[in-house]
């Protein structure tokens, strides 16, 4: 693999434990100011110490990420998309040349496999990793689930391998009942989506059962920003990730951290 590529991915992905907390900011881009996410400077801010990375908008990263941060960020470049409308209906939306403007560790695309626009968001990523590829910038491939569309093993191992297999360096999926087949399958690291939200304890579960199962992280998104502490959620979910915390253990810590929050 190319050096840069592996340069910026570990930024993402520590060595340290070869894995990652990512946290995904990027819901606007087809959810509008959504819950937690009204004023997005007011949300990050306090997270960014516990984070290896922001997934995010350019807009969001323009208006609301303070230039001297020296956190890595992913760019998710896809969208043209709303709740509204079809979310499937996706094309690229952030060229190369912006994100190296912006200084990005990694780029970021949704594929909806299975869905009317299939290939077109296959053909999309495809034609990401190659333009990304030029310039050291690894893909990261998210497999979007629409409403109609199940979230077993055979699925989301059918999306992520596809996802490999045109070329992504990365991939972000959901958790599944055999999750270990998809992560052994997929050939490159795999991150989960949180989802929607969830009680604070499930959430850690979720996260646990992930990077047991194989995944080298989370990219978590409303499971930390939508957590009545969120500082207290996203530094739970850091010491399951980077140091294998038992979820009864890191409920523990979140409770703990959120009581001192309360004062
Ligand atoms: C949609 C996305 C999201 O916008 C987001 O990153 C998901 O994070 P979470 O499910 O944890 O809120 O990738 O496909």
């Amino acid at each position: 693999m190319d050096w840069g590529i592996k340069n910026r991915l570990a930024k993402i992905i520590k060595p340290k434990t070869g894995r990652t907390v990512m946290l995904a900011v990027d819901h606007g881009y087809f959810l509008g100011p959504t819950s937690g996410l009204e004023v997005p400077a007011r949300t990050i801010e306090p997270l960014l110490p516990y984070a290896d990375s922001l997934m995010l908008t350019r807009g969001v990263l323009r208006t609301s990420v303070n230039a001297n941060t020296p956190i890595p960020i992913v760019l998710r470049v896809s969208g043209g998309t709303s709740i509204l409308g079809n979310l499937s209906n996706e094309g690229i939306t952030t060229t190369i040349k912006e994100a190296i403007r912006l200084n990005v560790a990694a780029v970021a695309l949704s594929i909806f496999v299975g869905s009317d626009h299939e290939k077109e968001t296959l053909l999309s990523l495809a034609d990401l990793i190659n333009e990304a590829q030029e310039y050291g910038i690894p893909v990261l491939a998210v497999t979007a689930v629409g409403k109609e569309m199940s979230r077993d093993s055979r699925y989301l191992g059918l999306c992520c391998r596809i996802a490999a297999e045109l070329g992504a360096h990365m991939v972000k999926t959901y958790y599944c009942d055999g999750f270990e087949k998809v992560v052994e399958q997929c050939l490159v690291p795999v991150v989960i989506a949180g989802g929607k939200k969830i009680p604070e304890r499930d959430a850690l579960n979720l996260a646990f059962n992930a990077v047991q199962s194989g995944a080298v992280g989370v990219d978590m998104g409303r499971n930390v920003f939508q957590s009545e502490y969120p500082v207290a959620m996203i530094r739970a979910v850091r010491a399951i990730v980077h140091e294998n915390m038992a979820p009864e253990e890191a409920y523990k810590l979140y409770s703990s951290i959120s009581g001192d929050e309360q004062k």
